[in-house]
Formats: structure tokens, sequence, C-alpha cells
């Protein structure tokens, strides 16, 4: 049997380059069956960058998706609930196969930039929703997220890995081009574009949002019942959504639990204030001539 630190050795990978795009080898090695995926016209896409809320997402679609009923919720863990399209790793099975056997109406969830989104969900004409949320916060829940999650190196010092978060050099690439890619998709598709800063204020308006969206209605007391089960604390103590079900050799709660803050603005915590202006610079730089906005805290 492989000792503890080979096993690390093997999901810990390099970052390779799908179209332009870093990505886990494994994942690009996946990608022909991603690329070639089937969509079904009752799909619903949840889409978002990385560490921008899309548990929290996933777990209120699910809860939607099942009239609030909290045990159903917790049948599995949400990364079987709502199956990852291009997951791959070397031993677990793909989410395009995770997928092949879920009963529709199907949770999707990518993280895929929107250029490389497979076509079959154009063409079937899915509804998505896609979350944001401000670089910042992302940049550090990343940060933690490459220490806790072993496919990841090392990200480093705060300050290395905010460089690279900037140029974009971290999986899944350029944060700017996906929140703006997305957004952009959004003229001329069924896009429903959140934000995390706005669910953290006013989560009933974003379930309201949601509903209209899906053209579904729902008593007052379930949106107060969903609204409960998927507020952080309690989505924390949660084994179904915490994450804390996953193997320890790929998720290291100890070092960073997966559900870590739950806030906007902890950035505040993290940035220098020369750190602050630099990436304040660049923001401006890369957003520049957009329509899309987005609130630091
Ligand atoms: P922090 O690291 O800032 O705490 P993703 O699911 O896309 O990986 O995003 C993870 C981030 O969403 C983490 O951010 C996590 O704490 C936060 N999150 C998860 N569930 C949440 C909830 N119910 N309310 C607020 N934030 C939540």
């Amino acid at each position: 049997p492989l000792s503890a630190m080979e096993q690390e050795d093997k999901i810990m990978q390099d970052l390779g380059s799908l179209h332009g795009i870093p990505l886990y080898k494994s994942f690009i090695e996946g990608w022909p069956r991603v690329k070639a995926f089937q969509a079904r016209p009752d799909d619903l896409l949840i889409s978002t960058y990385p560490k921008s809320g899309t548990t929290w997402l996933s777990e209120i679609m699910d809860m939607i998706y099942h009239d609030g009923d909290v045990e159903k919720c917790r049948r599995d863990a949400i990364y079987n609930r709502v199956p990852f399209l291009e997951l791959k790793t070397p031993k677990e099975t793909s989410g395009v196969d995770q997928l092949e056997n879920t009963p529709s109406p199907r949770l999707v969830k990518t993280h895929l930039p929107v250029q490389l989104l497979p076509t079959s969900f154009w063409e079937k004409d899915c509804k998505i929703i896609y979350m944001a949320r401000n670089p910042k916060d992302v940049a550090i829940s990343y940060y933690y997220f490459h220490q806790m999650a072993k496919i990841h190196h090392d990200p480093g010092t705060k300050a290395e890995f905010l460089e690279n978060f900037m140029a974009g050099k971290v999986p899944y690439g350029s944060w700017y081009d996906h929140v703006r890619g997305w957004w952009e998709k959004k003229q001329e598709k069924k896009i429903l574009y959140l934000f995390y800063e706005d669910m953290k204020k006013d989560p009933r308006r974003e379930v309201q949002k949601i509903l209209q969206f899906l053209g579904k209605e729902l008593a007052e007391e379930t949106v107060d019942r969903i609204l409960h089960h998927t507020s952080f604390q309690e989505m924390k103590k949660n084994p179904a959504a915490n994450y804390e079900t996953m193997l320890p050799t790929l998720m290291d709660h100890s070092i960073s639990p997966f559900l870590r803050k739950g806030i906007s603005g902890d950035w505040k915590n993290h940035f220098t204030v020369a750190q602050n202006e630099r990436f304040d610079q660049h923001y401006q730089e890369l957003m520049a001539g957009s329509d899309l906005y987005f609130q630091m805290e």
C-alpha cells in the first residue's frame, strides 16, 4: 500500500493548459468526454469561478428542487447531489459518469469559462445561473483552499499567491476574463447572473429572483426553511454540505475548513495597504469598459 506521502504525491497535480486556461492535468485528460457532453433540456447549470459561493448556491438549488425538504437534501454529499461536470481525478469516477447516472432534472456544477462550456448546453437552451464574487475575497478564499485541498501545490506566501491570481496563473485562469465572459454572454442567453455579496445582504430577495427565473412558486414558510438550512452556520455543521465526508487525503479541514468564514470583506484582514492599492489599480485596468460592478464588502 502507498504511504500517506505517496498518496498525496499522486493527488497533487501540476497545472496543464486547456485552450490557454490553466487547469489540473487529470481534468484535461478527461476533457474529450466533457466537450462531447450531452446536456438535457431540463438541466440547470450552476456556473462560477472557484470560491465564489458554488456550494452555497448548489445547496439552495437542491433545496428549491426538493421544495425545502431538509431530509431529502441530506440524501448525499453536495458534490454528489450536484455533480461537477469537468471533475476527473486519476482514481475517482468522473463528473460525466456521475451525470450520466443522475436522473433528470439534473443540477450541474461547472467552473468552466464561458468559451469552454460544452456546446450542448447552448443547443439545448439550458437554464444557467452564474454566481460571481468580488475578486479580493475570492483570492483569499482560493489561497486557503489551495492549502487544504490536496490537488494543489503549496500556494507560497499570500503575496506570491495574489500575484499569481492577478496574472491568472491559477486553476481556471483569469477571474477577470471569467466574470466578464459570462456577463457578456448574458446579453444573448438565458443566464441569471447573481452576486455573492447580494446573497449575503438579502438572501430572501436573491432566492425570490431564482424562483422567478425558474418559474416556480414556494410558500413563504418553505422559503424560510431554505434560508435557514442554507445559512453559513447550518451548512458548516451539515456533513452533507461541508465537504467533511471527502477523503482526508483530498481535503484537510484541520488546515482550513471548506466553509471557512463565509463573509464579504474578509480580504481586509489579509491585504496590506500596498497590496490593496496595487490590486485596485490592476482591477481598474482589467475591468475598464465593462458595466459589471462589484461590491468589495
Ligand atoms: P470563504 O473561504 O471566504 O469562507 P465555493 O463553494 O465556490 O468553493 O466557495 C466557497 C466559499 O463560499 C467559502 O468562502 C465558503 O465559506 C463560502 N460559503 C459556503 N457556504 C456559504 C454560506 N452558506 N454562506 C456564506 N458563504 C458560504
